[in-house]
């Protein structure tokens, strides 16, 4: 059994701040590895103008392609009504919105307010429980941690925000580290005040490794009883309208964190890095990261029972 869940979010945080494009049927064919490997949800992309993030432009065709792996949760980013319809209208399981808690990433992200943001989010809920349609829909606080842009994000916003979202109808949050502030004691204070705030709609830790803190911080919210997390592939990723943002947690690294405690993740090392040698050939000339990689599994490794 599972006792984590991870959520591979390389193919939309990843490639939409890569230098090089990865072509549709890589893409495609990295999917269907990373699901071999075990990987149970998968963001796939994102539903934004095409000409804003050309790498996302094939996103409705990924989720369709996606579809066809039995299995798997798939996953799209919209930033308002119209990501949002067109990602219900492609098929896609769940749909994150990324709400800031910064108000300056807000308008730089989404040319929105928090609080405009939230209403698009709502106007999506309104629209998914009148259409009856099961897609899910997750309401991400991003920037909870701190923004490269206005510096401290207050605590009492982020739970705020979260609430909102809550009461919005989101089935579940997520608190995101956009550009990788976080350290282990803040993930413990926040998460908490959180929980106390919405309970169990509180979900995932979306985590990003700019300052090496991406595995202590992925280990202070398991422990303080958060069961899923986002993480990249080879540490893509960051968002292309927070300045300085980098990679998400690694996806390998993490998988062995977990798997080595004896907390099982379903996903098998050995697979996944075969995934990894097929987006490293996809996008041969984009920095990619990873202590696996480099080491490799240790002798007498084995894996959560
Ligand atoms: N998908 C495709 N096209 C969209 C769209 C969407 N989700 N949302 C808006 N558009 C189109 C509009 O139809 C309009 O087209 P037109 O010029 O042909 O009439 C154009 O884009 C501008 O629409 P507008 O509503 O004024 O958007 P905007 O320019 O204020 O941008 C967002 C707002 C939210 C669409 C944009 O800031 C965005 O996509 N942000 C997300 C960025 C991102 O992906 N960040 C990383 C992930 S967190
Ligand atoms: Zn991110």
């Amino acid at each position: 059994m599972r006792q984590v869940h991870i959520c591979e979010v390389g193919p939309r945080d990843g490639l939409q701040n890569a230098h090089h494009l990865m072509p549709t049927e890589a893409k495609k064919r990295w999917i269907r590895a990373l699901a071999e490997a075990g990987l149970e949800e998968i963001e796939v992309g994102s539903f934004v103008p095409p000409k804003l993030i050309p790498a996302m432009a094939d996103t409705a065709e990924i989720v369709q392609h996606a579809l066809t792996i039995p299995g798997i949760r798939v996953v799209a980013l919209a930033p308002n009504v119209k990501g949002f319809q067109r990602a219900v209208e492609a098929g896609a399981h769940k749909v994150t919105f990324p709400v800031s808690a910064s108000r300056k990433h807000s308008e730089s992200n989404v040319r929105m307010t928090p609080e405009q943001m939230i209403g698009q989010v709502k106007a999506c809920v309104e629209l998914r429980d009148a259409s009856g349609k099961p897609t899910l829909i997750e309401g991400a606080v991003s920037t909870a941690f701190g923004c490269t842009m206005q510096g401290e994000v207050p605590e009492d916003d982020v739970v705020k925000f979260a609430t909102m979202l809550a009461e919005a109808g989101c089935d579940c949050v997520a608190l995101a580290d956009t550009v990788g502030y976080a350290n282990p004691a803040q993930i413990r204070r926040v998460f908490r005040r959180v929980r106390a705030a919405i309970g169990a709609k509180l979900e995932a830790a979306h985590l990003h490794n700019t300052r090496g803190l991406g595995l202590a911080n992925a280990l202070a919210a398991y422990e303080e009883g958060v069961r899923h997390f986002d993480s990249s592939m080879g540490g893509l990723g960051g968002c292309p309208f927070a300045p300085g943002a980098s990679g998400n947690v690694i996806t390998e690294d993490l998988v062995f964190m977990f798997e080595s405690m004896g907390v099982p993740t379903g996903i098998d090392l050995d697979k996944l890095m075969e995934a990894r040698k097929l987006m490293v050939a996809a996008i041969p000339d984009e920095p990619v990261y990873g202590h696996m990689a480099l080491a490799g599994v240790p002798k007498g490794f084995r894996a959560a029972a």
